[in-house]
């Protein structure tokens, strides 16, 4: 079989971004746009895969991690000049090399796929993926001589008036013949709008040379848009968020607003959960089957099991058990695991706790650093008191106590196995388990005290 290699282009600065970030971090639906390129190149299966960084090199490889080789491109003298820097690890192999850009974050592996079986099926030494965009500014433009046969790419910028005409674009990725490439580069002048050493020139030097050049047409053009701007961005955006959330509902969930529901690549939602509107679905988060999310909630790097509801709410890094209600205005901020059953009402904070089975914090608490058992009552208000101004500290709520409303935890604090704590307590000291501790003034009513103060004025 011949061996597959691809080249990743992403060293540019993308100074058409206006930003301090490079363009190729910037994300698309939560994921920076090359590891979407990453990823997808990732399940071809190929030899070897070489990245070239360059502006923000740093970043790009750790991002990236080690599914990659990377090629160093110290001056940023265009896309030619790019791929040469992978000539150490590629120069003299047989076989066949594909070339895609970082800022092409939507191109998927089916059709990167297709590309490559459509220049193998050819004697090409290169072909060009092709789209027809209903707007070509700025792209590339594929020109072809009187049979059809791919002539030349010319660049918007040293294009003609007439030239421009031309819907067919260049995609910024390629297959070639991996010798021929690496031969056809060192002829690549900088002669140019842009005084830079185009990747595309190679295509004119490999045919002058009598070489076969072929193109294949992107099933969309929408797959192959390249972001040079916030504008792209946004485009990419909505098409990778109607992409994922396509599929999901073909997967079995609803959701209601697919316009207006953001679910980032990596999550994975069960059957018959139902989206809301406003809902942000973040990173890693793994969601169970009959749960209904949102509206209006951010859900970040959670698991979360069936039959849950989060509505208007915010959580992160946590994992929530199964027939859980959250909200409407609680958060759950990281490392929490919220058990099977439990309640968790308006304005309810949790940090770093656990709770257990049936449990409930109903309204406007606090709960932070704790260890929360099964059926524990949290009444209204009741709140961990974990921080003196320099160090954290644990509560301990064991199962079947009973906290009463505006109750302060003073941690370190344990509340024993089916205690009471009564309402508005500053509980400093353990409670026994079974206990009631009452810690509060007692109530002290003066008899006639306003009559009393009227003489006294009238006096
Ligand atoms: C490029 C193509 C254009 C095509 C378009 C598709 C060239 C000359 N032009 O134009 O025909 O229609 O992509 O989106 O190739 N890069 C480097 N090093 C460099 C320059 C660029 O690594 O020195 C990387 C960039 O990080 C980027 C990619 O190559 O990921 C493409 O570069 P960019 O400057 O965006 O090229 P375009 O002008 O979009
Ligand atoms: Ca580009």
């Amino acid at each position: 079989m011949v061996k597959r290699y691809a080249v990743i282009l992403a060293a540019g600065q993308g100074t058409r971004m206006k930003s301090k970030l490079y363009k190729v971090l910037h994300p698309v639906c939560g994921k920076p746009m090359v590891q979407h390129v990453v990823d997808q190149v990732l399940q071809l299966g190929l030899e070897k895969v070489i990245t070239v960084v360059g502006f923000g090199a740093e970043q790009v490889q750790s991002q990236i991690g080690d599914k990659s080789e990377f090629a160093l491109q110290e001056k940023q003298l265009g896309t030619a000049h790019a791929v040469m820097q992978a000539s150490p690890y590629l120069k003299d192999r047989e076989g066949v090399t594909l070339v895609v850009c970082g800022d092409t974050p939507l191109i998927t592996a089916e059709t990167m796929k297709a590309l490559l079986e459509h220049h193998l099926s050819t004697r090409a030494k290169a072909t060009i993926l092709t789209a027809i965009a209903e707007n070509p500014t700025g792209y590339g433009r594929i020109i072809r001589n009187g049979d059809g046969h791919v002539e030349k790419i010319v660049e918007h910028k040293d294009a003609t008036e007439k030239e421009r005409m031309i819907k067919e674009i260049n995609t910024g990725t390629y297959c070639f013949d991996n010798k021929a490439l690496f031969e056809a580069l060192t002829n690549v002048s900088n002669d140019n709008a842009q005084g830079e050493y185009y990747l595309t020139d190679v295509i004119e030097i490999l045919k002058t040379k009598g070489e076969i050049v072929s193109a294949y047409q992107a099933p969309s053009f929408e797959e192959t848009i390249g972001i040079n701007d916030r504008l792209a961005l946004s485009q990419a955006e909505k098409i990778m968020r109607r992409r994922i959330n396509y599929s999901h509902m073909m997967n079995g969930v609803t959701i209601i607003d697919p316009e207006h529901t953001y679910i980032s690549p990596e999550a994975e939602i069960g059957r018959d959960t139902v989206i809301y509107p406003g809902t942000v679905i973040e990173g890693k988060t793994i969601i169970g089957d009959d749960c209904i999310i949102g509206p209006h909630s951010e859900i970040k790097n959670c698991v979360i099991g069936s039959g849950t509801t989060i509505r208007h709410s915010v959580a992160h890094d946590s994992n929530i058990g199964h027939h859980v209600t959250i909200g409407p205005f609680a958060h759950i901020r990281p490392s929490s695991a919220i058990g099977d059953e439990v309640r968790i009402g308006n304005f309810v904070e949790i940090k770093k706790s656990t709770f257990g089975k049936g449990s409930k914090a109903s309204h406007l608490s606090y709960i932070g650093d704790a260890e929360v058992g099964e059926d524990v009552n949290l009444g209204c208000g009741s709140i961990t008191v974990n921080y003196d101004g320099k160090h954290k500290y644990l509560t301990k709520i064991e199962d079947g106590a009973f906290i009463g409303c505006n109750a302060n935890l003073i941690a370190p604090v344990t509340i024993g196995k089916g205690a009471y704590v009564a309402a508005g307590s500053t509980i400093t000291e353990d409670v026994p388990g079974n206990a009631l501790s009452i810690a509060r003034a007692r109530q002290v009513n003066k008899e006639n005290y306003v009559d009393r103060l009227n003489i006294k004025k009238n006096s």
